[in-house]
């Protein structure tokens, strides 16, 4: 059985301190009730400015980020396929690994427009990623015109193809398929279910044809678009749809963890061995987590701590680089 996994992309929003004060707020809800991660995998991409802050306040934040929370998957939105050089404006895929970063989306629907990204590029990002064991978020989708002509298919298998040219069998665990169709992202309904599992089957006799069944079958096919928290049962219920990547509704923490904490029971429900501990979410802590949760300020300031830390010994280590220079 593949694990689903359940992806919020922030795209271009929330300073570093709305980042914390929603990693605050999910650290507290996963503290109200168990833990998600054991059939879900549960991932956040925040702006490119926040990803250091997520990251000190997941792995570094002491006794208050929870186990649960410290199993969050942090992505950044994307990333450039060269170690370094010269791409003013950009970040490149070691940059991220070296903070400890370790996945990253790619080729984007927003992403491949703004910066007309070809096929050709993405497939770099994603030989980069996947070869130095980092998580590859490959979104492919088509356009409304695409669908109404009928070459939905045809424009998704040749996204597919060029994007995956080259990436070896052995590193397919690094990688999940995002099928976003443009005309779903960011509008006021997703797609069926019946028509994004015929997609995501397509895709998967493509995957097949390019390594071999087995290697098909064990990689992660998610859909998104449109998902928000009052209509994600149906496409987490789904076999053939492996999780969900959400854009607007990942903003709101509670909207979040609700689809990431159902997705989890959905599949409890179906797969009882599985579920037993999922059942516990008392009507108490519903009511709990329903509630705004005020604002923990001693955690708040131990973060703010950490964080400046980082940064005094960021400074110092550059001002001991400046003198070991200056002294050669
Ligand atoms: P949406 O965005 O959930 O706001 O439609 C999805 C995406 O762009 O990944």
């Amino acid at each position: 059985m593949r694990k689903k996994i359940i992806i919020g992309n922030w795209k271009m929003n929330k300073n570093r301190k709305e980042t914390i004060n929603y990693l605050m707020t999910l650290n507290h809800m996963l503290n109200k009730n168990h833990l998600l991660s054991d059939n879900v995998d549960v991932c956040l991409a925040p702006s490119t400015l926040c990803l250091i802050a997520t990251n000190t306040y997941i792995n570094r934040g002491g006794l208050f980020a929870k186990n649960s929370l410290r199993s969050l998957i942090i992505a950044a939105q994307d990333c450039d396929s060269e170690i370094a050089g010269s791409e003013t404006g950009s970040i490149s895929f070691m940059q991220l690994h070296d903070e400890g970063i370790n996945a990253c989306i790619v080729g984007h629907f927003e992403t491949r427009r703004n910066h007309h990204l070809t096929d050709e590029q993405i497939n770099k990002k994603v030989i980069s990623l996947t070869n130095n064991n980092m998580l590859a978020i490959l979104c492919v989708g088509d356009t409304l015109e695409q669908k109404t002509e009928n070459l939905s298919k045809q424009y998704v298998l040749e996204q597919i193809e060029k994007g995956l040219k080259g990436v070896i069998i052995d590193n397919l665990d690094k990688l999940v398929i995002a099928y976003e169709p443009i005309y779903a992202i960011g509008a006021s309904n997703p797609v069926e279910v019946l028509d994004i599992e015929d997609m995501i089957k397509t895709i998967r006799n493509k995957l097949a044809e390019l390594y071999n069944q087995n290697a098909a079958n064990s990689i992660r096919i998610i859909y998104g678009g449109s998902i928000n928290s009052a209509n994600y049962i149906e496409y987490a219920k789904s076999d053939e749809i492996d999780g969900l990547l959400i854009g607007k509704s990942s903003l709101d923490v509670t909207s979040f963890y609700d689809i990431s904490y159902g997705v989890s029971q959905a599949l409890a429900t179906k797969y009882p061995t599985l579920g037993n501990k999922y059942y516990t979410l008392k009507q108490k802590e519903i009511e709990a987590i329903s509630k705004p949760i005020p604002e923990p300020k001693k955690e708040k300031q131990e973060v703010e701590s950490i964080i400046k830390n980082d940064i005094d010994a960021i400074e110092q280590t550059k001002e001991s680089a400046i003198d070991a220079e200056e002294n050669k």
